[in-house]
């Protein structure tokens, strides 16, 4: 085993929950010392973007065949839209003195460590150049500005990068999951408002981490040193108004022969503990570069979902629940199926993911119409059934209960208790219709390569952004829950070794409002400015 691998497969194993003991984290926190949510750079051109909130009239259920959806022309409105709808904020809560900002991505801990930038080039709109997005003001600062002298086609990139201590203020050493995980729901948003947009994106897989920095510039001495930002991908979004591309060396050699602005803001907070492992491990995941396989094709149909809302509506409208009424009406099962049928990788919204999957869900179902509670297993992928059945209890029933979907029962009985239990006590996957663990194929994929270690969680991330807006579109909702105790979900499955690992839980049902909290339009704080 080389030194990468055993330092990624040292970072899992130490940053595991256990009904114990938490992994390590921050004795204290200072609640008035949060990390600044928004980062901006001091020195840069700023533009300010199109008046955030126009609605499109593309519906949330024509997502499934996206090239229904007229493609937008390549515009500054129509950019600016594509980065709210992805990156921006969805609206403000109010409690007491208390206010704070939602955005149309989800975030462990409200904390967004994930910064996004656009890469222009070509475009009459916007100079030629690298931009970093300002969720709060909707607007772009410019970092660098290319060459006057290179003549680019046009292209929009989009790259995202993750302040890991920004999450780690909070969460301590399992703060760098968090922020993989949250890379993946990103990534999603952004899929999702591309074909909202009649756009898609394509991952340029095959770039190194290095090369991904040197694109955003952040390598550079423009950053507080325990607050700079790591690498994560690039995307580019195919608006299909052209057809040619940039070549990869161009925009790095754009980069490096460009003209930079701008530093950092520090992120205030007071930096009292520090977590050298998440150096350590970001460093032996680091991805090198690579070549990957081409966008995936094949495209099967699912059961349509029953949704009118408009596209637009759901995004802006989606949220994580705090808590679940326990007592509501069943989810009825045709929601429920749709929403297992929409994580399949045969489906428009992994049409990006180019690679097979590599995660499986396991469902405590509590409370869905015409099925029993238990925990049922949707293997994502026909070749995985073998292993994972190989690899689970023995008394595990594996009994297929739909043709459509490839969900198995395994085990009939309430199991809202060690749902609970399992999700560090948290009363949101016991109280929902259903809650589940995303288990993936953990121990020859990081030996494969340690960086994918990365890739896995975003896997996850992405099946979670999807699940949070079905949930949206089927009229409940859900949450992220990264809170849980690893090896006693492995224990309860039976899974004796790290060829599968559970990297991330989620819950749907039905939403208990806490009517005490205000909540406020999310742009409303640019009304009067000029
Ligand atoms: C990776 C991840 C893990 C999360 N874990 C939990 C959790 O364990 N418990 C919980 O109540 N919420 C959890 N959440 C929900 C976040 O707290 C929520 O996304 C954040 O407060 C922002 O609110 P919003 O989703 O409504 O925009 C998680 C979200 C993400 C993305």
């Amino acid at each position: 085993m080389n030194k990468q691998t055993e330092a990624v497969l040292n970072y899992h194993k130490r940053t595991k929950h256990t009904l114990e003991r938490y992994a390590k984290g921050p004795e204290s926190l200072d609640w008035e010392d949060q990390p600044d949510q928004f980062r901006r750079f001091s020195g840069c051109a700023i533009i300010s973007l199109p008046k955030p909130g126009a609605e499109l009239e593309s519906l949330f259920a024509d997502l499934d065949i996206p090239e229904t959806i007229p493609a937008q022309p390549l515009t500054l409105t129509s950019t600016a839209l594509l980065l709210e709808l992805a990156f921006g904020l969805s609206a403000w809560k109010q409690f007491g003195p208390s206010r704070w900002a939602l955005r149309c991505n989800p975030s462990s801990g409200n904390l967004h460590p994930t910064e996004a930038y656009l890469i222009s080039t070509g475009n009459e709109f916007v100079n030629s150049g690298v931009y970093h997005y300002v969720s709060h003001d909707h607007s772009l600062e410019q970092r660098c500005r290319f060459p006057d002298n290179a003549a680019f086609d046009s292209e929009l990139l989009i790259g995202l990068s993750s302040i890991h201590w920004r999450e780690a203020w909070k969460y301590g050493e399992r703060a760098f999951r968090y922020c993989q995980h949250d890379i993946g729901h990103a990534l999603g948003a952004l899929r999702y408002a591309a074909a909202t947009l009649g756009w898609s994106i394509e991952i340029l897989a095959d770039w190194s981490d290095d090369n991904t920095g040197q694109l955003l510039g952040l390598e550079r001495d423009d950053f507080k040193k325990q607050e700079h930002e790591f690498p994560d991908i690039i995307c580019r979004i195919n608006t299909h108004v052209h057809n040619k591309q940039v070549a990869d060396r161009t925009l790095l050699d754009s980069a490096q022969a460009g003209t930079w602005f701008g530093k950092a803001n520090s992120l205030g907070a007071y930096h009292m503990y520090n977590w050298p492992i998440i150096e350590e491990v970001s460093a032996a995941a680091s991805k090198p570069q690579t070549e990957e396989p081409g966008q995936q094709t094949i495209r099967l149909a699912i059961a349509k979902s029953s949704c009118t809302k408009t596209a637009t509506q759901i995004i802006r409208q989606r949220r994580s629940a705090q808590q679940f009424d326990g007592k509501a009406p069943p989810l009825p099962q045709a929601d429920f199926f749709r929403m297992l049928a929409a994580v399949l990788p045969t489906t428009a919204a992994f049409e990006h993911w180019r690679w097979s999957p590599k995660v499986h869900l396991f469902i405590f179902v509590h409370r869905v119409a015409g099925m029993a509670p238990g925990i049922y297993a949707l293997p994502r992928q026909a070749e995985a059934l073998e292993a994972l059945q190989a690899a689970t209890l023995p008394e595990f029933d594996w009994q297929k209960i739909s043709e459509a979907i490839p969900l198995y029962q395994l085990h009939s009985g309430e199991c809202r208790q060690i749902a609970k239990t399992l999700s560090c006590h948290q009363p949101i996957a016991s109280d929902s219709a259903f809650s589940l663990g995303m288990v993936a194929e953990f121990g020859d994929t990081v030996q494969t390569a340690p960086w994918l270690y990365r890739r896995l969680f975003w896997e996850c991330g992405l099946i979670g952004q999807v699940l949070y807006l079905e949930a949206e579109a089927a009229g409940v909702r859900g949450t992220g829950i990264g809170c849980f105790f690893d090896d006693s979900v492995h224990e309860l499955l039976g899974f004796k070794d790290d060829k599968f690992q559970s990297l991330y839980h989620f819950t749907v049902g039905n939403p208990l409002e806490d009517k005490r909290i205000e909540t406020l339009p999310a742009y409303g704080h640019l009304d009067n400015v000029a």
